[in-house]
């Protein structure tokens, strides 16, 4: 397959062979720019420019792209400044009651699960877990977890460690049929798979900026429902939570009617038009195109591994890999082996003792060659 972005587009990429998305993704120039951009404009103009009428739109284009991605309306987008934030948030505002519980799995990433239990220290609500192996954590038991009491189904759709990728239709079916909501972490699937939010049938999406979508670290995102948009007070509340945000009346808040009441604050917004450039890229290129393409790169990656017997830990079925594979080299330390890759300018992460490789859009096919030479050196 030929490449399918122009290399000027990611200048980092032709001076390291960079398979690290699941860590950090390289930034997309344009994004890059429009972070720069901004900062200039506020450091030399202050309000100048960026008044309380920019201020109050700044979000309105980021809106629009993160509904195209999700196949969502803009009306169903909130931004925040991580995918743990908007989480937290999620979870004080539906804090599940004492007799509820939270379902997810014990090899998630930790910050898709410590907001539930930081609400379930304060109500008393239960978490269980699905039990995980080998960074594998099997959707069945998931499912035979979630009874009537289930508040929430809360999990990943791409796990970090492993690269497994859920069936979200799957899951979102099972959490609707006992009446719970199904609450997914895309941080490390969304820009490289395709999501249909409604039509798997989620109920609140978060996603970071900084992995696939080849944005910022300081700005993220967040689906909601059209049902929940007036049935949940947000877990943190500010200036802008108000639906007019210059209204600027101290005695009481009135919530906008959509998702953007999870919006409270000022951050750094020139995170959020970054991620605005960066989702509108990945969109032109196709999220389809993007997935198809990664897994080819990831197809030759695992070729080349096996053919030097590494065991690789990641699942290799069609329903459930992704293009992050990881992999254990047999009676050899994965950190020294990640550090020795990082020092021929391959970088790749150290997990658990795993090593993870995760290419993507700016990837081609010498990066992967020039990595599987340089673990042959090693
Ligand atoms: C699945 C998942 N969720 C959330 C995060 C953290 O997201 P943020 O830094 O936006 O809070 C990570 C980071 O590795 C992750 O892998």
């Amino acid at each position: 397959m030929k490449p399918i972005v122009n290399p000027d587009d990611f200048p980092g990429a032709q001076h390291s062979t960079y398979l690290n998305a699941a860590n950090v993704a390289l930034m997309y120039k344009g994004a890059e720019e429009a972070i720069a951009d901004w900062q200039k404009d506020v450091a030399e103009n202050g309000s100048m420019n960026f008044d309380e009428f920019a201020e109050a739109g700044v979000f309105d284009e980021l809106h629009v792209v993160a509904a195209r991605l999700l196949n969502a309306s803009p009306d169903d987008i909130a931004v925040g400044s991580s995918a743990t934030e908007l989480l937290s948030s999620l979870a004080w505002a539906v804090a599940p009651a004492r007799d509820k519980n939270v379902v997810s799995t014990d090899i998630v990433f930790p910050s898709t699960i410590y907001p539930w239990q930081r609400v379930a220290n304060f109500t008393g609500c239960e978490i269980r877990f699905a039990q995980g192996e080998n960074s594998y954590a099997n959707p069945d038991a998931i499912i035979q977890l979630i009874d009537k009491n289930t508040k929430v189904v809360c999990i990943s759709h791409v796990e970090y460690l492993g690269g497994q990728r859920f069936d979200l239709a799957r899951l979102g079916a099972a959490a609707h049929e006992r009446g719970a909501l199904f609450v997914v972490d895309a941080t490390q699937s969304a820009g490289a798979i395709p999501i249909d939010a409604p039509g798997y049938a989620i109920d609140a999406l978060v996603c970071g900026g900084y992995k696939w979508l080849c944005g910022p670290f300081g700005a993220a995102i967040m689906y909601l429902d059209p049902e929940l948009h007036t049935a949940l007070e947000p877990g943190l509340v500010g200036f802008r939570s108000h639906a007019d945000m210059w209204d600027l009346r101290a005695d009481r808040i009135e919530y906008p009617k959509t998702a953007k009441r999870f919006e409270y604050s000022t951050m750094a917004f020139g995170c959020a038009l970054g991620l605005r450039r960066s989702i509108e890229y990945l969109l032109n290129i196709g999220i389809e195109r993007i997935f198809k393409y990664n897994k080819y790169l990831s197809d030759e990656l695992i070729q080349g591994l096996h053919d030097r017997d590494v065991d690789i830990t990641s699942p290799l079925n069609e329903a459930e890999r992704t293009s992050i594979v990881t992999a254990r080299f047999q009676g050899q330390d994965s950190l020294k082996i990640a550090q020795q890759l990082k020092a021929a300018r391959v970088a790749v992460s150290c997990r658990q003792d795993i090593i993870r490789f995760s290419p993507h859009v700016y990837n081609n096919i010498t990066d992967i060659e020039r990595a599987l030479e340089c673990i042959d050196d090693i």
